[in-house]
Order: structure tokens, then sequence, then C-alpha cells
């Protein structure tokens, strides 16, 4: 696992969409894992601008996103496909409809909806490349402690932390859905290299605790330290303060 200190949202921001962009550059059917939250929506402006004016051709890339809430329609303001759209797919014009892959929230059997995913993942993937966000409590993808390293696509319960967390989003607490289809940590550990971006002190702990406690479910971004290919970004804030942890190699 390799930590990289790239000091600000700016510079952290313009990395990642920079490796997007090298990769897609580079290899025209590239798969994508994609993730939502506040910390990618600079990442999405800056490859937005970017992949313009590269003029890079992106009708043969495939997207995969991590997550979608259970219950949101697709044109729900709050949905990960409005946040998709809004932040990155509706600046380029070649993003092909057809390859851009979320979880269908609202689907009326989402069991079998994770399923599909789960097997159209296996089937065009595994991604090139995994960008990643963390929740305070270490989760990764909707996968709150404790959920199995084993897992894969399915319906996962929220946290009373993570609803609290994601409440800012929407209007009131109670608007925000108790459940999601979440890629699973298996799920996720098959992509061919993973870039997890954290940033600002809220996030510290669990990015301290992902660099010095034991690889653990009750951690679930621990797994990403039984991967080969992993970056963790962090900004100046995260890093003064871990600065005195032992580092994992
Ligand atoms: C949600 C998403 C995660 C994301 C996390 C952090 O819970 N499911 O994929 O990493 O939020 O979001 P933010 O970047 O807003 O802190």
């Amino acid at each position: 696992m390799n930590l990289i200190n790239l000091k600000n949202q700016t510079i952290a921001s313009q990395y990642v969409a920079t490796e997007l962009l090298k990769q897609v550059k580079s290899k025209p059917n590239t798969v994508l894992g994609l993730a939502t939250g506040n910390t990618m929506i600079d990442v999405y402006k800056c490859l937005s601008e970017l992949l313009n004016i590269n003029q890079i051709d992106l009708s043969r890339v495939a997207t995969f996103n991590l997550d979608e809430y259970v219950g949101l329609a697709p044109n729900h303001k709050q949905s990960y496909h409005v946040y998709m759209n809004e932040h990155l797919f509706k600046h380029n014009d070649s993003w092909q409809k057809d390859n851009i892959h979320l979880p269908m929230g609202n689907a009326k059997d989402v069991v079998h909806e994770s399923k599909v995913y789960e097997q159209l993942l296996c089937d065009i993937g595994p991604a090139d490349i995994q960008i990643l966000g963390i929740g305070e409590n270490g989760h990764i993808g909707f996968n709150e402690p404790y959920t199995s390293f084993d897992s894969v696509t399915s319906v996962v319960d929220l946290t009373p932390s993570t609803i609290k967390a994601n409440s800012k989003h929407f209007e009131k607490i109670e608007d925000v859905p108790k459940q999601a289809i979440s890629l699973g940590l298996t799920s996720i550990m098959r992509a061919k290299r993973i870039i997890l971006l954290a940033l600002g002190r809220h996030k510290r702990d669990a990015i301290k605790q992902l660099l010095k406690d034991d690889i653990s479910e009750s951690l679930p971004a621990s797994i990403l330290r039984q991967h080969a290919n992993v970056e963790v970004i962090v900004d100046d804030e995260i890093f003064q303060t871990i600065k005195s942890t032992k580092l994992i190699p």
C-alpha cells in the first residue's frame, strides 16, 4: 500500500483525474470503477476538463459505480445516477449510455438486481482502475464495518453513522435510505489498480486505522492491504496527524 501526501484537495483531485485520463487514453476499452461522495466532485470536474481538452473518445470506456441507494429512482435528486450525470457524464458527449453501469436502486427485486450487477462486472471487468472514497467508519462502497471480506454485490444495511453522515445531502435525516446495493469487498478487490482518496480531518481516524490496525472486518477498508496495487492519497491535514504512525509498507 502506497501512502502519498498530495497536500490539498486541488493537487490530489488533479492527480486522480490525471491517472484516469492516462488510463482511458492508453486503453480505449478501459473499465473504470467509479465512486461518489463529496471527495470525488473535484476529481470529476478536473477529469471532465482534461477529457475535453485532450479530445478523448470515451465510446468504448465502460464504467461501473460502486453503489446506489435502495428505493431511489435514477432521476431522484439524491441518487448516485443523478450525481454521476451531473458531475461527470453530461460534460462529455462521447460517454455511451450503454457502457455506463450503476445498480438500479428502485428495481422491483433488488436482490436479483445485485446478482445481475455482479455478473455484469464479472463479464465486462475487472476494473482497470477503481477509485474509492472512504467513510468515517472505514467503509468502502457501502460495505459497513463487519461486512465479510468474502462479500460480493448485495443489498446492504447502512449504519446509523453513515445515515447521519450522508444526511447532509437530504432535506431531513428520515429521507436517507436505510439500504443500498453495493459492490462487495471481493468485487472491489478484483480491480487491477485501486486509488483511495481521503481528504479532510474527519477522515483521519479511518486512515490512521487503515495504516496502523490489524487487517480486520471491523475496518472494511483494511482489506485493501491485501491488494498488490493500492495507492492511498491523502491531504496534508490527514498526513500530519498520522506522520508518527508506523506506516505499513
Ligand atoms: C458514501 C459512499 C462512499 C463514499 C463515502 C464518503 O457513503 N457510498 O463510496 O466513499 O460516501 O463520502 P464523502 O466523499 O462525501 O465523504
